[in-house]
């Protein structure tokens, strides 16, 4: 993962490997707002279970959709986490409790309303991606 700025915020830009991409269905049940639809969360393009525009890549502003603190990462499956053996990773924030998943989904049952947002953003190129400005149609 690297954090970049954007307009004052952190955007966080992490890469998954095929493991966790295949995981993100299974934790469906555990999660709020598991497939996307509260449209002020993401752009129509990232509106799909990855929340994302490559599987791969996962683009959000890394703030708590709670009352705004910046979440940690909590990367460790399971008990090492601490929070829990069903832990399947992702972001935890310690001000309230919240959690969310590696899509940026936040977990039933915390604080944090949301999942975490995704800005607008494209791929220039292959391996650029540029924050603010909309994916076009194509
Ligand atoms: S600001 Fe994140 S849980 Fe309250």
């Amino acid at each position: 993962m690297v954090t970049v700025a954007w307009r004052g915020k952190p955007i966080w830009i992490l890469r998954r490997t095929p493991e966790v991409l295949n995981s993100l269905k299974a934790i469906s049940v555990l999660l709020a707002d598991p497939d996307s639809k509260v449209e002020s969360q993401q752009p129509p393009y990232a509106s799909n279970v990855h929340r994302s525009i490559k599987p791969e890549f996962l683009v959000v502003v890394g703030l708590c959709t709670h009352l705004g603190c910046v979440p940690l990462t909590r990367f460790a499956v399971g008990a090492l986490s601490g929070l829990g053996d069903d832990w399947p990773g992702g972001y935890f924030c310690p001000c309230h409790g919240s959690k969310f998943d590696l899509a940026g989904r936040v977990f039933k049952n915390v604080p944090a309303p949301t999942n975490l947002v995704v800005p607008p953003h494209h791929y220039a190129w292959d391996t650029v991606i540029e924050i603010g400005v909309h994916e076009q149609p194509t």
